[in-house]
């Protein structure tokens, strides 16, 4: 088969507003929040490198820096990363439409970037290359299609895409994983802005259809997450977690007084003192755990610290201080965020939060 040399690049979307993740992406990219502490942007091209794909274009937006500081030149994912700023989030299609020159003729494979997916990239490359479309899209059944690109197939082939529809004719998904010949750049010159201002690739798609271009859909095998709002996300750290692997780092510590059940993962120089970490549950380097319970699905990165306190399905970010919480579940904590008792009175909740934070206080 075709998965190695085969000349194909791909095009990974890492900028875009993250609204829907907001605050949390008002100062980080939301592709480098970490799932089981690895950054979602990792999952993707760590499938694309054992596609087999060597050159990778970044579209990237105002969280460039980071990205660029995540990502470097590629070679740790054993590709060469390209660089591709895009002036505003104008939508994915706009996002082809300036990687043109750094693709030229090649096909290509379009990821987005805070998409997870089960499956690997390889069988897709090399059924592209099997049956040379024009383009390859990948589709799911979801309960709530209105929320997605929306594909509907008339005996077997792609007849319409949908952006977002109100109702819905079919319950496929477009998956963030597309696969185009250059003949998407020609599409793109033919559509115009959507209603909300953005190219569409559904639009782009949509003309090649019309136009009598060869556009084939599969299904995927696997789950498939878009990750761009908090319910997905966690969903997303449930999953990954099923996978997770028991492992204690050499360096880590866990006192007498603690106890381990079930696959926890301990980072080189986390500390467990007289806490219960009931796995699946990942503790970050260097982040210290003491006098307390981490339940099932946490993910906690590194050099924070819980302290008597209690937190379950939940991801927390580095640098982040819980203390004397009695319970926290289903949340997604920033970077440097402080929850802590004060015990001063009078007894009232202080807080100091940054715009569209959110708060669900019993
Ligand atoms: P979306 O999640 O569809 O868009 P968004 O990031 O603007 O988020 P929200 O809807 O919450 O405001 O984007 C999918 C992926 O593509 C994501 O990784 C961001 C990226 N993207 C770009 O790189 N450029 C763009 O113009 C757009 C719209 C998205």
């Amino acid at each position: 088969m075709a998965s190695k040399n085969h000349g194909m690049k791909a095009l990974v979307l890492s900028g875009g507003k993250g609204s829907r993740l907001r605050p949390i992406t008002h100062t980080s990219a939301k592709q480098l929040i970490p799932i089981v502490n690895k950054p979602i942007l990792f999952y993707g091209l760590e499938a694309i490198a054992k596609a087999g794909i060597k050159e990778v274009g970044i579209v990237v937006g105002e969280t460039q820096a980071e990205i660029r500081a995540a990502v470097g030149d590629g070679s740790a994912f054993g590709f060469k990363a390209v660089y591709i700023p895009q002036e505003a989030p104008l939508g994915l299609a706009h996002a082809v439409k300036i990687s043109r020159k750094f693709m030229g003729d090649s096909p290509f494979l379009m990821f987005l970037g805070d998409n997870l997916l089960k499956s690997g990239l390889g069988p897709l490359v090399d059924e592209f290359f099997a049956q040379k479309p024009n383009a390859q899209i990948l589709v799911t059944p979801v309960p709530n299609p209105s929320a997605f690109g929306v594909v509907e197939l008339e005996g077997g082939k792609v007849a319409r895409l949908v952006e977002k529809p109100r109702q819905p004719k079919s319950d496929l998904a477009l998956v963030g994983v597309y696969l185009f010949d250059r003949t998407i750049f020609k599409a793109i010159d033919h559509i115009r802005p959507s209603a909300r201002g953005e190219l569409e690739i559904t639009d782009a798609i949509q003309w090649l259809v019309d136009n009598d271009f060869t556009v084939v859909s599969r299904r995927t095998d696997g789950w498939w997450k878009d990750t761009g709002k908090l319910e997905d996300l966690l969903e997303a750290n449930r999953l990954i977690h099923e996978t997770i692997k028991h492992s204690i780092h050499k360096d880590a510590r866990v006192d007498a007084l603690s106890r381990l059940e079930g696959r926890v993962v301990l980072e080189a120089g986390a500390q467990v003192v007289e806490s219960v970490i009931r796995g699946p549950a990942v503790i970050g380097a260097n982040t210290r755990i003491i006098r307390s319970y981490v339940g099932p699905y946490s993910s906690i990165y590194f050099d924070a610290l819980v302290e008597n306190s209690e937190i379950e399905h939940s991801i927390v970010l580095e640098h982040a201080r819980i203390r004397d919480i009695r319970r926290i579940q289903d949340s997604l904590i920033g970077q440097r965020v402080e929850l802590v008792r004060s015990g001063a009175k009078p007894e009232a909740f202080r807080i100091m939060a940054g715009d569209s934070s959110r708060f669900e206080i019993p």
